[in-house]
């Protein structure tokens, strides 16, 4: 092929449309297979063997390019057979994994749109509609968390943990405003960030980011319900004042990654607030409560806070990457970053500038991650969003209930959402350490998955080894939860029968 028809080969409007009704009639059997259960979740294999039959048909081993377009149809057919069957999958109903969604085919549909389309979203002229859509999102989403209208602000991101950083740096700007340009060095003292004892890793790693550094991480005491223990924040906020050590912000978690603990945020902004310091909230996971009449009281107060985040891409169900950021004022939104780039910002349209995303972004060039969310929602309505959220929080308290109940297993917490850390605790584990029973857990687990049976999470609470169900597929029910636990049971009698070495 010369380069030309090599090009337009890659072009084609009929071999497009050839793959893409290939596409349909796989992702209808697929979408049957996982929701009948058949098949692995987890395709178990090393990492070495799964790069080195990727690397194949990319031409280091036998496979050539294709030399027609039914050869193209065919690989195509092969490459998405190969992705589909190596994947770990989400829309398996034994899939109780960590927190990412098994998107509504009815949503992921159009992250096929957002590729060709390819919208940036720097400017409001390269993206005209994907910034519209945004825009109308983040008006409908504020509202659904309580923000009064008009007076707060907000723009998607590439996950949460970009979601926190530049909302915490919005915090540093505004706290310390000489902190972008002088850099925190130039500060009397350097601030203490106070985050919730259980928040997700990113929340350190913006400290270190943000110049703070990590050792500036002050982890707050928690209560037994593993919520930030509030009259012990205030106690800390008092004392950190009285030594005249700055506070950049503190972070509250709705709710915590390992078990999935909400904190009480009214309690919380009645401590910040009439500290001035600003409060920043983690919903990545939680936040979606808000489209829940019967789950949005585990949220009550987020609107108070200063800034929060949620990822779509977990209780929203989004593909991934797509999180918020929603800042309380409005009138900050230009403070996280204050530069200059004369070649995209046009002052022959200064009404647009409020438009021009990445002013507001760490990103320049921004995917049309919105599309996913906005069009499953103007499809079918936001009721959908309330509807996944409860059918995950129930089952996640139902399988809570279950655990407690069964002589054993050991619940850790009581669940208050779709996140569930257990033991399997059998009568032949009287006697052991803790050691021994976390070491049990995780070798139970480590078996499971490698078997392709379920998929669970392993972590380590109380310092020792435990389970962790994230119920993260809405079809799931209490019969795959049962059979999980005889799963459990099963894989337990065989690793114990060798617990000589344990
Ligand atoms: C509470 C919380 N915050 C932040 C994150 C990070 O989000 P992302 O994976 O979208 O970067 C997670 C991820 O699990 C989380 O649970």
């Amino acid at each position: 092929l010369n380069p030309r028809s090599n090009i337009l080969r890659a072009y084609s409007p009929s071999l497009a449309r050839r793959l893409m009704q290939f596409l349909a009639g796989r992702f209808e059997e697929h979408l049957e297979q996982s929701q009948a259960a058949a098949g692995k979740v987890l395709p178990w294999r090393t990492p070495q063997e799964n790069i080195a039959e990727a690397a194949k048909f990319m031409g280091h081993g036998t496979e050539n390019p294709c030399s027609s377009n039914d050869a193209v149809v065919d690989r195509f057919r092969n490459l998405v057979d190969l992705i589909l069957s190596r994947s770990i999958n989400l829309h398996h109903l034994h899939y109780t994994g960590h927190q990412v969604a098994p998107p509504p085919p009815l949503a992921a549909v159009f992250d096929a749109v957002s590729s060709l389309t390819n919208q940036g979203a720097a400017i409001y002229e390269m993206g005209p509609w994907s910034t519209a859509v945004e825009a109308a999102l983040i008006a409908e989403l504020g509202k659904t968390f309580g923000l009064p209208a008009g007076g707060f602000t907000g723009f998607a991101t590439h996950g949460g943990s970009l979601a926190n950083l530049t909302a915490l740096l919005t915090a540093r700007n505004i706290r310390f405003p000489s902190g972008w340009s002088k850099g925190i060095a130039s500060l009397d003292k350097t601030p203490v960030l106070l985050v919730h004892a259980d928040s997700h890793y990113c929340i350190s790693r913006a400290a270190g980011i943000l110049g703070l550094g990590t050792e500036q991480v002050l982890r707050l005491d928690i209560d037994a319900e593993r919520r930030i223990d509030v009259p012990r924040l205030a106690a800390k906020l008092d004392e950190l004042q009285r030594e005249g050590v700055p506070v950049l912000a503190v972070v509250a978690c709705a709710c915590t990654t390992p078990t999935g603990a909400f904190d009480r945020l009214n309690q919380i902004a009645d401590v910040c607030q009439p500290r001035g310091v600003w409060l920043h909230v983690d919903a990545a996971h939680g936040g979606a409560a808000a489209f829940s009449p019967r789950y949005r009281p585990l949220l009550a107060g987020i609107e108070r806070a200063d800034s929060f985040i949620c990822d779509a891409h977990k209780m929203m169900f989004a593909p991934a990457l797509c999180a918020f950021v929603f800042h309380r004022h409005r009138d900050q939104r230009f403070a996280t970053f204050a530069q200059e780039a004369p070649y995209l910002y046009d002052p022959s349209t200064p009404g647009t500038a409020d438009f021009d995303g990445g002013l507001l972004t760490l990103e320049c060039t921004k995917r049309a991650m919105t599309y996913t969310i906005w069009g499953l929602w103007s499809l079918v309505g936001p009721q959908i969003f309330a509807d996944m959220v409860e059918q995950t929080f129930d089952l996640g308290r139902a399988f809570g209930a279950m655990l407690k109940t069964a002589p054993d297993f050991e619940l850790l917490h009581e669940p208050e959402c779709n996140i569930v850390v257990f033991r399997h605790l059998p009568k032949r584990a009287n006697g052991w350490s803790p050691a021994q029973v976390g070491e049990f857990n995780r070798e139970i687990r480590r078996r499971i998955i490698e078997s392709g049976s379920f998929y669970l999470v392993q972590t380590t609470l109380d310092g020792a080894g435990a389970l962790r169900a994230v119920l993260m597929n809405p079809l799931t029910t209490v019969e795959e939860l049962k059979a999980l636990m005889e799963e459990i049971r099963r894989v337990g009698a065989a690793v114990s029968s060798k617990a000589g070495t344990l």
